[in-house]
């Protein structure tokens, strides 16, 4: 039998929690060590784990640990992926990796010179459902992509002081939701944007709390998104081919089902349902690649954590959000 791959955990808030119930369904791996800085023993008492933390230092050197899961805000991300990479932990950091591509540049430089395993947990690239869409539009099944559209609008109670508002922890709607359009789109169109435009409203505290965003690609095709935290939407995702369309219903960043139509053939629907909340995919990914000693999965590989950062630095550069600490 695989021996159990043990993870810590750094910041155990509440994405830390469905991380904690998704690992359960994976059978090769189990949740050994939390780290929480303000000594909170909440989730590693919930989940009756071996080993707790008051500081990420002590996890991070831990010798029993054998991949770390960050989910700390993120301005958090870059100083807590550095401390796991030197001590040499394989690390899967939630989205955004950084905060800007500067930052991720030199993550990934680290994770090279020390040949450990580096990914940013963007779930939603792992669910079978997207990885369905990925093989429809390999086989290309809709012919050319002319055009996508995606939303991620939701509801976000204002404080200022919280990571969605606070600019000293990077919130704003990009980051934390216009991303996964972002993510989806690159990973739809196989190629980085040679056209960004950008709109926003950018609220009191200094961030973007509705931004819409029209990218073009070499070929042509257009990718539009829009995301916000002032109300709910839909929240699907089209693409449209020169023979057909994939769909994806609400929310699409979460798909357990994904929708192709040919013009003038019968529609084919495909269900992922997942086994658990969705995170097993991910979990299950990062564990392939480290067992292996790979230091990058090509489902969410650097160059596309990269990439998309890049965008989201003309982006913001566009729309004037700029954090304090760049
Ligand atoms: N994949 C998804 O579906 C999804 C959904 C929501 C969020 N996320 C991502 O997950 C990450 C965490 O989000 P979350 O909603 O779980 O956050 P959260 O509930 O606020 O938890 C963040 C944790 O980080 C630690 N922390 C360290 N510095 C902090 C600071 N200055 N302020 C507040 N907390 C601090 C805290 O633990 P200590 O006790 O150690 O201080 C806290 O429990 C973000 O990157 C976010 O984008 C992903």
């Amino acid at each position: 039998m695989t021996e159990l791959l043990r993870w810590g955990i750094i910041g155990p808030g509440r994405i830390a929690e469905k991380f904690a119930k998704d690992l359960t369904v994976v059978p090769d791996a189990k949740l050994y060590a939390v780290a929480s800085q303000s000594g909170s023993r909440q989730l590693a008492d919930s989940f009756r784990v071996p080993s707790f933390y008051d500081n990420y230092q002590a996890l991070a050197a831990d010798p029993a640990v054998a991949a770390i899961y960050i989910a700390t805000p993120h301005n958090s991300h870059y100083q807590n992926a550095r401390l796991c990479l030197e001590a040499g932990k394989p690390v899967m950091v939630e989205k955004p990796l950084t905060v800007n591509a500067a930052q991720a540049e030199e993550l990934v430089s680290l994770a090279q010179a020390k040949g450990v395993f580096l990914m940013e947990a963007l779930w939603t690239r792992f669910l079978p459902a997207f990885r369905r869409v990925r093989g429809w539009l390999e086989a290309e099944e809709i012919g050319e992509v002319l055009m996508m559209r995606s939303s991620f609008n939701a509801r976000m109670a204002f404080d200022a002081g919280g990571r969605h508002y606070d600019p000293d922890l990077a919130g704003g709607s990009l980051l934390d939701l216009g991303i996964y359009s972002l993510a989806v789109s690159q990973s739809v169109m196989q190629a980085n944007p040679t056209s960004i435009q950008a709109q926003a409203v950018v609220g009191s505290t200094g961030v973007d709390e509705c931004l819409a965003v029209n990218l073009q690609y070499a070929s042509g095709a257009i990718s539009q998104f829009s995301t916000m935290f002032r109300g709910h939407s839909a929240n699907g995702m089209e693409v449209f081919g020169t023979r057909g369309k994939i769909s994806i219903e609400s929310w699409f960043f979460k798909a357990e089902s994904a929708h192709l139509e040919r013009y003038g053939r019968q529609p084919e629907r495909f269900r992922g349902k997942f086994r658990r909340g969705g995170f097993e995919y991910q979990i299950e990914e990062a564990g392939r690649r480290i067992r292996a000693g790979e230091i990058e999965s090509p489902l969410m590989s650097h160059t596309d954590s990269l990439a998309n950062l890049r965008v989201m630095d003309e982006i913001r550069r566009q729309i004037g959000v700029r954090y304090p600490f760049e």
